[in-house]
C-alpha cells in the first residue's frame, strides 16, 4: 500500500485501512445492491478524450467562476455529513484546504461543525450551505438566516433524499451518530447537541426520516426563493425533466448528483445523466456534477460535456482520514494537478478551451468498426 499517496485510489486504500469498520462502511457504501454507487465511477471510463495536439499550452489557468464567484480550479467539495468521524478537525480542516487552494466548499446540514464556526474560523473560504426541506419549515428558515449571517453565498437544496436510502451497511451496523460528536449545524436548534441521546439510540435513518420532509415539492423551492436572496442550487438532478422543473421553480443552478449512490439505487451514473441535463437547461443556468469523480481527467470529461464545475465527496473523507487537513488539501491538490496536466495534454490552456468535441462516448469507436 502506498504510504505517500499520488492519486485518489491511494488515499482510498489508506483510509480503508485506517478507519473503523463502522465509519468506513458509513462513508464507502451505497444504497441497496449499490448499482449506482459502482456505476458512478465506472461511467467515467465510458467516455474518451479526443486531444488536440500541437497547441501552445505553455501558459495555463484553471481559474473560472461559479455563480459569478472566482475559483482557482473548478473542482470543489460536496456536502458530506459527519467529517469529524474521519478526523477531529473535520469540516474546518476541509474548509481551510478549500480556502488555501481557492476551491468551493459545501457544508452539509448533517455536518459535525456549525455554520458559525466555519464562518469565524475560515472567513476567506467560498462556502455554500447544503439544505433539505425540513419537516419543520420554521427551523429551516432559521437555518437559512444562520447561513446568511455566517457568510455562506449559496444554498444547495438537496432534492433526492427526502426519504433515507436503504443502505445495507448502515442497517447491519445499526448506524447512528456516535458520541461525543454533535450535529454542529443543528446544535441548539433541535436539541442541545443537534441530536438528543434518545434520537441517537433510535438510529440515523429514523432521525433523518423525521427531520427531512417527505412532502416537499418544487413549491418549497419557490417558497425558499421568497425567504432569501441567496442563489438556490437544485442538488440531486439526474434527468432532463427534473432539471427543467428545477429551473422553472426558480433554481439558479442545477447540480447533477445521485447522492453518491446512497439514495435511490439504479438511477443513472451522473456522468451518463449530464448530457440530457445540460441540453435541458441550455444557457439558462450553470450545471455542476458530483458522483464518482476520482481524477482530474474525470473532471475534464465532465467539463467538456457541459459541467461548469465538479465536486467530490468521499475523496475528501479519505484525505481527512489520511492526515486531516493536510490530507484533504493534498486530495484537492492532486485532482487539480491531474486536471492541469490533462488540459495541457489535451490542448487546453484555460477552462473555456475544454470543448464539447474533446470527449465522446466510447461507443463512437465501436460504431466505426
Ligand atoms: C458519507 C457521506 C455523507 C453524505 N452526506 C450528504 C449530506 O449530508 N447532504 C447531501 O446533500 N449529500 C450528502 N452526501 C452526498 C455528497 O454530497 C455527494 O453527492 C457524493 O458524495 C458525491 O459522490 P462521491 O462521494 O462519489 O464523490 C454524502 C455522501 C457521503 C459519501
Amino acid at each position: 500500500m502506498a504510504t505517500d499517496p499520488v492519486c485518489i485510489e491511494d488515499f482510498k486504500q489508506i483510509a480503508e485501512a485506517k478507519l473503523s469498520k463502522y465509519v468506513r462502511e458509513y462513508y464507502n457504501s451505497g444504497a441497496n445492491y449499490e448499482d449506482t454507487y459502482r456505476d458512478n465511477t465506472d461511467a467515467f471510463g465510458r467516455y474518451k478524450i479526443r486531444p488536440k495536439y500541437m497547441r501552445d499550452v505553455s501558459n495555463r489557468s484553471m481559474a473560472t467562476t461559479i455563480l459569478g464567484q472566482r475559483v482557482d480550479c473548478p473542482i470543489g467539495v460536496s456536502s458530506v455529513a459527519m467529517c469529524r468521524l474521519a478526523h477531529p478537525e473535520g469540516e474546518v480542516a476541509v474548509a481551510r484546504a478549500c480556502a488555501r487552494l481557492g476551491r468551493c466548499f459545501t457544508l452539509s446540514t448533517s455536518a459535525t461543525t456549525g455554520l458559525e464556526e466555519i464562518g469565524e474560523k475560515v472567513p476567506d473560504c467560498l462556502r455554500w450551505f447544503q439544505i433539505h426541506i425540513l419537516s419543520d419549515r420554521n427551523m429551516l428558515t432559521r437555518l437559512v438566516r444562520k447561513a446568511e449571517d455566517a457568510g455562506f453565498s449559496a444554498l444547495a437544496l438537496t432534492v433526492d433524499s427526502h426519504v433515507h436510502g436503504r443502505r445495507h451497511a448502515e442497517m447491519r451496523n445499526h448506524f447512528t451518530l456516535p458520541a461525543p460528536y454533535k450535529l454542529g449545524v443543528l446544535e441548539g436548534l433541535k436539541s442541545r447537541d443537534g441530536m438528543s441521546n434518545e434520537e441517537r439510540e433510535g438510529g440515523w435513518s429514523k432521525f433523518v426520516n423525521k427531520l427531512f420532509s417527505s412532502s416537499a415539492t418544487w413549491d418549497d423551492l419557490r417558497w425558499l426563493k421568497t425567504i432569501t436572496k441567496l442563489p438556490v442550487i437544485a442538488k440531486g438532478i439526474v434527468t432532463g425533466e427534473g432539471a427543467r422543473e428545477a429551473v422553472e421553480a426558480g433554481a439558479d443552478a442545477v447540480w447533477v448528483s445521485n447522492h453518491g449512490g446512497r439514495e435511490l439505487d439504479c438511477v443513472p451514473a451522473t456522468m451518463d445523466a449530464l448530457r440530457e441535463v445540460v441540453e435541458a437547461v441550455g444557457d439558462r443556468c450553470e450545471v455542476y456534477l458530483d458522483g464518482g469523480v476520482r481524477s482530474g481527467l474525470d473532471a475534464l470529461k465532465a467539463i467538456a460535456m457541459g459541467a461548469r464545475a465538479v465536486f467530490v465527496g468521499r475523496p475528501i473523507l479519505w484525505g481527512l482520514a489520511h492526515t486531516g487537513g493536510e490530507g484533504a488539501e493534498k486530495v484537492l491538490q492532486i485532482l487539480g494537478d491531474e486536471l492541469n496536466t490533462g488540459m495541457a495534454l489535451a490542448g487546453a490552456s484555460k477552462i473555456s478551451d475544454i470543448s464539447r468535441d474533446m470527449v465522446v462516448h466510447k461507443s463512437y469507436y465501436s460504431s466505426k468498426l
